[in-house]
């Protein structure tokens, strides 16, 4: 039984709790579980702070737990957003199978564990976290997914043989949280995220989960740590979703034990130094190469970047930025470092196109911003776009013949971010993107950047976070 007044100042809520309390705790793989049942009032105010003291294994820790689930019920505004949302997970994810946003519990970091925030000047990419994360336990033999639960940021207990530090049973997503002109916080198509996370999961035997329930977890996760979305039109909070294989046994397989986790880093500018007159360097060698069709380098899976390490290490030896990954006996451009590439010229018919390779071999990363670019410049309706691919051979001929104006590659972390040189198999190519006056590279940044900080109000691509 739960009896609850809501307050009408500040969201203070007052109760008194009396029932069963089931709790899993985890350790090392095994499960145990615990019942809690008596009454007890509790007092939660600001929607921030529960009065009671953080102390595990006393009856009252559970009644926080109880509290962050109840204050969920009373997450109107988020859910009333959240619902807006376009859900196109490719393949059906049993709902029942999923964990829900109803469930979720919270449990708040206490005073000596809240860490100073950095100064905004001081940002770099993923040097600093928030106070809090999300955890959603999977477990087949309890029925799938656990409830998922907001803690303070803490270290992870895993078992040596998880399937996550032998075969790489891991995937990722990156997405992020602006705090807009108007003071609102808004995160950028999270759905699109969470189809390709999905996706990512299913190639590698990890459980998937309805999209719209992690995102209303995220915003809740964001929404107790606002205050670490940083201030400034020039940062972000980087949302950083991840699952991982965690079954204490060794053997490559669909994983029956599952680690859903997020963290969120408040970030700068991805590139150490950036001028945003100078644009980025590439190293293009063909000798290495990123993905493979039939492999997966249209998922999300740490597995793909390990291995790219030693190569962006080279390209740091010679001075360049990044990698411009090529594919094949043609060079075929595939992608550029961590983003995907797009390529502006005028084509052999006369006519400026925007061309960027295409999705269907798996060579790809179905990126967000990507897709966000296509959608725009084919709206803006100013020049041709197509998806095709094209090799270095035709990068050079345009090159030569005046013909290449912008290359830029296009990422969540990065945002846009213009080509100005490419080591190509030795061969110096000097890219002329920085050299217009109104570059479509910038325009589409601009756009990006009116929708993701509030300038034009109201997108439908940014989701406010109350
Ligand atoms: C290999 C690769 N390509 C492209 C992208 C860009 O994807 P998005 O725009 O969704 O960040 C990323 C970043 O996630 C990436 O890692």
């Amino acid at each position: 039984m739960t009896r609850l007044a809501i307050g009408e100042t500040s969201n203070p809520i007052k109760g008194v709790f009396s029932g069963t309390c089931i709790r899993h705790s985890v350790n090392g793989g095994t499960i145990q579980k615990g019942t809690l049942n008596e009454s007890k009032t509790f007092d939660v105010v600001n929607n921030r702070r529960a009065v009671l003291p953080y102390r595990p294994n006393k009856p009252h820790y559970q009644l926080i737990l109880f509290c962050g689930s109840i204050l969920n019920q009373f997450q109107i505004n988020i859910t009333r957003n959240s619902s807006s949302l376009q859900i196109r997970d490719k393949k059906a994810v049993q709902s029942e199978r999923s964990f829900k946003y109803a469930d979720l519990t919270v449990r708040l970091a206490g005073p000596d564990q809240l860490q100073s925030k950095p100064d905004v000047s001081a940002l770099a990419f993923g040097k600093y976290f928030t106070d809090h994360m999300l955890k959603i336990f999977y477990y087949e033999a309890l029925g799938g997914w656990q409830i998922p639960e907001i803690t303070p940021l803490e270290n992870l207990v895993l078992h040596p043989a998880s399937k996550v530090f032998h075969y790489a049973i891991e995937l990722f997503e990156g997405l992020k949280a602006y705090r807009g002109i108007d003071g609102k916080i808004r995160i950028f198509r999270p759905e699109l995220n969470m189809e390709r996370m999905n996706n990512s999961a299913l190639r590698t035997g990890l459980p998937t989960f309805i999209g719209e329930e992690l995102i209303k977890c995220c915003c809740r996760l964001i929404s107790i740590d606002q205050e670490w979305v940083p201030h400034s039109t020039a940062s972000s909070l980087y949302i950083r979703p991840t699952l991982i294989g965690i079954d204490p046994a060794l053997g490559v397989a669909s994983s029956k034990s599952a680690l859903l986790y997020v963290i969120a880093s408040p970030v700068g500018s991805y590139f150490k130094k950036t001028n945003e007159n100078v644009g980025i360097s590439l190293l293009a060698d063909p000798q290495y190469t990123r993905a493979w069709p039939g492999g997966c380098g249209n998922y999300k899976m740490g597995s793909n970047y390990g291995p790219t390490v030693y190569v962006q290490k080279e390209a740091t030896e010679k001075g360049l930025q990044q990698v411009l990954w090529l594919y094949g006996e043609d060079n075929q451009v595939t992608e550029v470092g961590t983003m995907n590439i797009f390529m502006f010229f005028i084509n052999d018919d006369g006519e400026k196109e925007l061309i960027t390779p295409p999705l269907t071999s798996g060579l790809i990363l179905p990126g967000v911003t990507r897709n966000s670019i296509l959608a725009l410049a084919t709206e803006w309706n100013e020049f041709k776009v197509s998806e095709r691919k094209f090799c270095m051979d035709e990068v050079c001929r345009l090159l030569s013949e005046n013909r290449l104006l912008e290359m830029f590659g296009a990422g969540t972390a990065c945002t846009v971010s213009p080509i100005s040189y490419i080591e190509y198999a030795g061969r110096p190519l000097h890219i002329p993107t920085m050299k217009h006056s109104n570059p479509i590279y910038k325009m589409l940044l601009k756009h990006l950047f009116d929708i993701q900080y509030g300038v034009i109000s109201d997108h439908p691509w940014a989701i406010p976070i109350e």
